[in-house]
């Protein structure tokens, strides 16, 4: 099997490599920007992962990873528009450094790249793979409103929150690891496994991610520290806070966007114990994910790279 940093670099070769036109310019160069700021790019290691497993080599697979790849900076460029995100990756989001219009349309240019990189299957692979993608792709779209909607919200309870990062992230990386086993030819049953160990490596993630938004070393994480908080998201941190009916809560959700609402936030909950809690739920999802993986195992896969994946994944400060 394919060593990790091997994969990572035949897929960061093939990612920043992508043939985007050039004019106009206000439409492609954001496209080459973002796409060349990097990223962890997790979700194309797990399609091209899985793929191996199945004995698809990572030259087949690599269409498959790049369209979830695309998908996901995508999602990434109209996700900082919404958040109001000044940085991404360590650098300015291409609404910044252009502007939302920009930022609107490069984005769409992007996803229909993912399109274009599917058309590479065969007829007894595409009508599968679109069917799939195209499911997670609204999902993601729901998952992105109910986020944006739970803003104004103060009863948002846990399980609505894991519906809505289960949509807006998780499923992604479930439809990631399910094309392995979709381009390797495998049964229903093996399909939904990858699939659902995806989703729960995506419920971790996602909860790790709201961990690091406000807990992050700033100089490390790329992303603007404590954006959460400004926003009033409802991070599994805020709505365990809430849960506590401490008056602190309300006076965090009522103060101003200020760098003082961050500090605030950072102490109250950890002496809540929010941040115990939060911690706790995504080792639960984690276990979840190692057990499907120890399942893969049995049968006879190797699985030792998907492994140290979902290990740094969830272990990760950036
Ligand atoms: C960020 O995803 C968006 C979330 C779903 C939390 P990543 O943390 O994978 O972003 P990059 O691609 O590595 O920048
Ligand atoms: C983003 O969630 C999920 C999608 C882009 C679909 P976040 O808003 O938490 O992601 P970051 O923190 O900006 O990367
Ligand atoms: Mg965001
Ligand atoms: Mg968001
Ligand atoms: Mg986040």
């Amino acid at each position: 099997m394919t060593s990790l940093p091997s994969i990572a670099a035949y897929i960061e070769s093939c990612c920043t490599s992508s043939a985007f036109k050039s004019e106009p310019s206000n439409l492609y160069e954001p496209l080459r920007y973002f796409m060349s700021l990097g990223g962890k790019r997790i979700r194309p290691a797990l399609t091209v992962m899985a793929a191996e497993m199945f004995d698809i080599p990572k030259e087949e697979s690599i269409h498959a990873a790049l369209a979830i790849e695309f998908f996901h900076n995508f999602s990434l460029i109209h996700d900082d528009i919404m958040d109001e995100a000044p940085l991404r990756r360590g650098k300015s989001t291409v609404h910044e450094k252009w502007n939302t219009s920009v930022a609107i349309l490069s984005g769409d240019a992007l996803f229909i790249e993912s399109y274009q990189s599917l058309i590479h299957y065969p007829d007894d692979r595409l009508p599968i793979l679109l069917k799939r993608f195209n499911e997670t792709a609204v999902e993601v779209c729901e998952g992105q409103q109910m986020d944006m909607d739970f803003e104004n919200r103060t009863n948002v309870t846990v399980e609505q929150y894991l519906h809505m990062i289960r949509l807006k992230t998780s499923v992604l990386l479930g439809c990631a690891l399910e094309f392995g086993a979709i381009l390797g030819r495998q049964n229903e049953e093996t399909c939904s496994l990858l699939y659902n160990l995806g989703v729960s490596l995506g419920l971790a993630f996602q909860i790790q991610d709201d961990i690091l938004d406000l807990y992050a070393d700033p100089l490390k994480f790329g992303k603007q520290v404590g954006g959460d908080v400004l926003a009033n998201k409802k991070t599994m941190l805020l709505i365990e806070a809430l849960s506590t009916n401490d008056n602190r809560v309300a006076e965090l959700i009522a103060m101003s966007a200020t760098e003082q609402k961050v500090e605030v936030a950072k102490k109250l909950f950890t002496d809540l114990g929010c941040l115990e809690i939060v911690k706790q739920k995504k080792e639960y999802f984690h276990k979840q994910a190692d057990d499907a993986i120890e399942t893969l195992e049995k049968s006879g896969k190797n699985t030792s790279e998907l492994k140290k994946l979902a290990e740094f994944l969830l272990m990760r400060d950036v």
